[in-house]
């Protein structure tokens, strides 16, 4: 087969609507295995990520926090490339939607699909809140019962005057192009659900431009429209490379895309809209797109208040940066979703990285030193022991090649741990401590560590794709050559008997789990006492646990990198409707005696008297709030605090260091047990 010698790979670019969380990193430490692996074999790679600027919600923020739609994102791309630098994200290019480049192409792209009739200006009909300036679907209608899903105001229906794009022209070629390229849409799973839920019933054009809001490319020959978001977003991945501009070499070099990284979320439109805009505009289909899974916290959602971390940024200050990336690269099935946990990440750095892994490198280290004066001995006869390690590690790179062209990171992985594991047991069957105390011993003991140090240059050689200073590291203590930790030297015999070892630090110091884990206990504790005053544990919040990683980053409340603080992601109306939020009128309060911060409430909701515990002590006396109606979440799990059963939260507003509070009650005199919403 001759060899493709160019690799085009690219992740989503992702919103610049808040800082990037954990799942962001796991798509973009992926990628950045997969271009580090096809350059490790010479492949000429190019590796695009970048930012999606446009759109009504970063238009709406920017207005929030009081500044250009521009300045906002500049901001919050600056902190995406600091976290990609801090995760030695190997990126060849960054693109940005609001680059001149990028803009002028798209609005080239746009005028070609209407001048040849792809594109055309229609009517698109829908329910419209003014206020809040969206429109809604009828399914979210219906459920936020008629009224608007947001503010629970009156919708119009409205028309606006929008460009759609000819999708339904293009249907059946792309499902023959799906059905006659069965690695398209991987995993393999996904081919089915993009044909059977969306492809076969039948596709509806797609809206493409927008007047109800400025943020976005101007269609040039239409003023009052933008280009919305998704023609804006998937073009990137050409306009990059100079797709429509005076210089596209990149364009001619690299395109097709060899694969698009995604989460499984966004499959769907890299695998229809996508291609059928190529197919209009005559270009080349990618060659596959990937979409992988969600990294999911315990129990469901990414939440501080789980007691997860999911600041990449705090993580990566804690355990270091290949830590995590191995993490990342190696705990759950590409492609399928995962879960992230403080445990698992505990368990994975000290069995795979601190026992297995580093063990493994200072006691081959150590005993070369100890038993050779730290000379690399020549090896002498090979016993049946030696024979099954060196096969071992002979196969290895093209086991971990086999994993690799499936994008099978974790598994790739898995192969290379393979040969640790093999080389521990070695170990322990050679004895190497008891050969040392004979004569006759050592000739045997010069083989067994040449054979260890030698397989632990090929485990690091093969490592070098994953992880990015873990290899390094481990060929300054092994005293390997330069020309030894090329890919081109991974055969069995590459290591120079003569060579000096360097006893080091350990790789991957060894984590106290349970110090570890019951330190987030606490911080989790403090995160609920500093975010919801109205429901804290008085004991936790009055107590300041002392980080057992003493030179460490404190890990929760996270801020952003950038000082912001974290917005929750985005919920479905589903999610907000479980919340049952009604008014409630205090009819009793006292302070509950042994807590600094503790109110008892008594409640009246409706015909129901309640007993809601409030850490609000520090704002209020008991005879501010008597006679007052609150905000009471009604169907919050009852807790016990400081022995009084609390069954409910009353809602309250606060800056992000507590100083100003004030808890919330309605502009008109209402009656208790009306809802909120
Ligand atoms: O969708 N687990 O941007 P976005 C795994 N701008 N991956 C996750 C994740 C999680 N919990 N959370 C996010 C957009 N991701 C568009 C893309 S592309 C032309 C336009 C990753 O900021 C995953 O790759 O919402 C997902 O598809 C992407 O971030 C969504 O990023």
């Amino acid at each position: 087969m001759a060899e493709k010698k160019t690799f085009y790979i690219t992740t989503p670019i992702y919103y610049p609507s808040a800082s990037l969380h954990i799942g962001h990193a796991y798509s973009t430490v992926a990628t950045d295995a997969i271009a580090r692996y096809q350059r490790q074999r010479g492949v000429e790679t190019f590796f695009l990520t970048g930012s999606d600027e446009h759109g009504q919600k970063i238009e709406r923020k920017a207005k929030d926090a009081g500044v250009t739609p521009q300045a906002y994102v500049d901001k919050i791309v600056a902190g995406f490339k600091d976290l990609w630098k801090l995760l030695d994200i190997s990126y060849d290019g960054f693109i940005r939607t609001t680059d001149e480049h990028h803009v002028k192409a798209v609005q080239k792209m746009f005028k070609k699909l209407y001048d040849q009739g792809d594109i055309y200006k229609s009517k698109y009909t829908g329910h419209y809140c003014t206020p809040c300036e969206s429109f809604w679907l009828d399914r979210q209608i219906e459920e936020a019962g008629g009224a608007c899903p947001d503010c629970g105001g009156k919708l119009e229906l409205v028309e606006e005057e929008s460009y759609f794009f000819r999708l339904s022209k293009y249907a059946d070629r792309l499902i023959q192009y799906i059905k006659d390229n069965p690695t398209f849409i991987q995993p393999v799973s996904r081919t089915n659900e993009m044909l059977q839920n969306f492809l076969l019933p039948g596709l509806e054009d797609l809206c493409v431009s927008r007047t109800s809001f400025t943020w976005g490319i101007p269609v040039d020959f239409d003023e009052k429209h933008v280009v919305y978001v998704w023609l804006d977003a998937l073009s990137n991945y050409i306009t990059a490379l100079g797709w429509g501009s005076d210089d596209d070499s990149l364009y001619r070099k690299f395109w097709p895309a060899d694969v698009h990284i995604v989460g499984k979320e966004i499959v769907r439109f890299h695998t229809i809209i996508w291609p059928i805009m190529l197919m209009a505009l005559g270009e080349p289909l990618p060659r596959q797109v990937f979409g992988h899974g969600w990294l999911v916290l315990d129990g469901g959602k990414m939440s501080k208040s789980k007691g997860n971390v999911v600041d990449p940024v705090q993580l990566c200050a804690r355990y270091g940066v290949d830590a995590i990336r191995y993490f990342l690269l190696r705990e759950v099935p590409f492609g399928s979703d995962g879960t992230f946990s403080n445990e698992a990440l505990i368990a994975r750095i000290n069995t795979d990285l601190a026992n297995d892994l580093g063990n493994l490198l200072s006691r081959t280290v150590a005993m070369i030193d100890k038993y050779f004066g730290g000379v690399l001995p020549a090896h002498g006869a090979v016993a049946d022991e030696d024979t099954a390690l060196i096969e071992l590690a002979s196969v290895l790179p093209a086991k971990v090649d086999a994993q690799m062209s499936e994008l099978h990171i974790p598994d790739a992985l898995a192969e290379i741990w393979k040969l640790v594991g093999a080389c521990n047991k070695y170990i322990d069957v050679t004895a190497p401590w008891t050969l040392a105390k004979s004569e006759a011993g050592q000739e045997r003991l010069k083989t067994v560590l040449y054979n260890l140090a030698e397989s632990l240059r090929i485990v690091a050689i093969l490592l070098i794709p994953y992880l990015t200073s873990t290899p390094a590291k481990m060929f300054a203590q092994l005293g390997v050559a330069k020309e030894q930790t090329a890919y081109e030297s991974l055969a069995w015999g590459g290591s120079v008997p003569g060579s000096t070892v360097h006893k080091g630090e350990a790789l991957f110091p060894r984590i106290d789990a349970e110090a570890e884990l019951a330190f987030f206990a606490a911080e989790v504790e403090q995160t609920k006492a500093a975010s919801a005053p109205a429901a804290e544990t008085a004991p936790a919040a009055d107590t300041t646990p002392a980080a057992p990683v003493a030179q460490a980053a404190p890990i929760a409340p996270a801020k952003h990198a950038h000082g912001e603080e974290e917005t929750p992601a985005e919920i479905e109306y589903d999610d907000f409707a479980k919340i049952d939020l009604r008014l409630a009128k205090v009819i009793a309060c006292e302070e509950i005696k042994k807590s600094k911060k503790l109110l008892k409430l008594t409640l009246e909701v409706g015909a129901e008297t309640r007993t809601v515990v409030s850490g609000i002590k520090q704002w209020y006396t008991p005879d501010d709030l008597i006679g007052k109606t609150v905000v009471l979440v009604a169907n919050l799990k009852p807790v016990t605090l400081c022995g009084v059963e609390s069954h409910g939260m009353i809602l309250c507003a606060s800056d992000a260091e507590d100083t100003n509070l004030s808890a919330l009650t309605t502009l008109a005199e209402m009656e208790s047990g009306f809802k909120v919403r």
